[in-house]
């Protein structure tokens, strides 16, 4: 059989543009390899004449294949500012210098942001931009701007993510505020059991402060630069000091649930393969292309918690290990981590802690010991007597940690950390405060 006759390749509908004008050496009498707009022709079909591309019936402007009129929504209202919150809507489509803006910024979910060769992109084009969104300054920006508005000239310098169990940390503010993060421009719901997922304010001690209970993770599908954009708009609202909690398992025996450990370093493991926050362009208005980690946690806030905290905690200085999760380690990984230098690990904090200090916070990192991290936390040798022990003990006998329990622990440490908090927040408050050296 007579191979078939060459056709011209048939692209996804999604890729297909009007025909382009003729440019350069491409010519009448050299036909365009373009795809019409259309349904695409049968396998069989030779292709025939284009069908009439369709049209919006409000603008008249050709819309995509398979058709998506329903988004084009005719002329675009008035152009809205920039710090208008996306809660109100803030979306339109058409306008060319609307068009304009609105890809600078980003755009708004599911609304024609621009115009290209006459064709509106509608959703697609929002998809992306919506991906180049996240964590921009345009972003931060927005979702600054939105709190400021809701937080009536109040002007926290101290901001407080919440961990795993730990959103009771904001039970210690006065008068406290809160909205959902649903209401904030680019911040994601929390989908994590023990993650409200709300914004709080209110006083601590006195001191005007700002709580997130609730972050995003990586292991939630969101990007990197979901992970530093919450970190960034409390930078932009004038936050100076980050005070970053999580729940955490620990790798040594010697640190034992319910203890306290202040970050003295961390170990950012996503960000060491090549999936760190500040990967990408850089924007300057956030800090320099490579900032220094040395002392990424403030020693002088370190030891001044250490002195302060209730002597329940047992607090001690440490190293944190940030890995992506969502699994928990084998005891094979704790070895790894453990021989790397890391004391605890978790599933968070290193992200923010690397795009607060590209912004210049000062940064507090507490995390409360939940659970042993998986293998025990013995030494490598003990440990790996009692995993060969335990293999011929059947499932069960090196159980990983439960979330339900580590959530379960994190709030009972809640209530300390508190305390350490309220007793903290002068100090946080005070940029100025002097540091007391490089120590623990
Ligand atoms: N591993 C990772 N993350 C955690 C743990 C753990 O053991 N405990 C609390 N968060």
């Amino acid at each position: 059989m007579a191979p078939p006759a060459a056709r011209p390749l048939a692209r996804p509908p999604h890729v297909t543009r009007p025909p382009a004008p003729p440019i350069g050496r491409r010519s009448a009498a050299r036909p365009s390899r373009r795809v019409p707009i259309g349904p695409p022709a049968s396998r069989d079909a030779r292709p025939g004449p284009a069908p009439p591309p369709p049209r919006c019936p409000a603008t008249g402007a050709p819309a995509h294949w398979p058709p998506r009129l329903a988004r084009c929504r005719g002329p675009a209202p008035a152009p809205v500012s920039m710090a208008t919150p996306q809660a109100e809507g803030g979306g339109g489509g058409g306008g060319a210098k609307r068009g304009r803006r609105l890809v600078e910024t980003g755009g708004v979910a599911g609304v024609v942001t621009s115009r290209r060769n006459g064709l509106y992109k509608g959703r697609r084009r929002s998809r992306r931009s919506r991906r180049e969104m996240e964590g921009s300054y345009a972003a931060a920006a927005e979702a600054a701007d939105w709190l400021r508005g809701r937080l009536g000239g109040v002007s926290p310098r101290v901001g407080l993510i919440c961990g795993s169990g730990l959103g009771g940390l904001a039970g210690a503010l006065e008068g406290a505020q809160s909205a959902p993060y649903g209401d904030v421009p680019h911040f994601k719901p929390a989908s994590v059991p023990g993650h409200a997922g709300r914004v709080v304010w209110g006083l601590l001690g006195g001191v005007p402060v700002i709580v997130l209970q609730g972050r995003s993770h990586l292991y939630e599908g969101h990007g990197p630069a979901q992970v530093a954009l919450p970190v960034r708009a409390l930078a932009l609202l004038g936050v100076h000091t980050l005070v970053l909690t999580n729940a955490a398992g620990s790798l040594r025996r010697p640190l034992q649930p319910g203890q306290l450990l202040l970050l003295r370093d961390h170990i950012d493991l996503p960000g060491l393969a090549g999936n760190g926050v500040l990967v990408g362009p850089n924007d300057e208005r956030f800090g320099p292309r490579f900032p220094v980690m040395a002392a990424a946690y403030d020693p002088g806030l370190r030891r001044a918690a250490l002195a302060l905290a209730p002597p329940a905690l047992r607090p001690r200085p440490g190293v944190y290990a940030g890995v992506s999760g969502p699994a928990y380690e084998t005891p094979a990984e704790c070895r790894l981590l453990r021989r790397l230098g890391a004391d605890a690990v978790g599933m968070s904090t290193v992200g923010e802690a690397a795009a607060a200090r590209h912004l210049g916070l000062r940064v507090l990192g507490l995390s409360l010991i939940t659970n042993m991290a998986a293998g025990g936390g013995a030494s490598d040798e003990e440990e790996e007597e009692e995993e060969e022990e335990a293999e011929g003990a059947g499932p069960g006998a090196a159980t990983p940690s439960e979330h339900a329990a580590v959530l379960e622990a994190a709030e009972g440490g809640a209530r300390l950390i508190r305390q350490l908090l309220v007793a903290l927040a002068p100090l946080l408050a005070n940029r100025d405060a002097p540091g007391e050296g490089a120590g623990p």
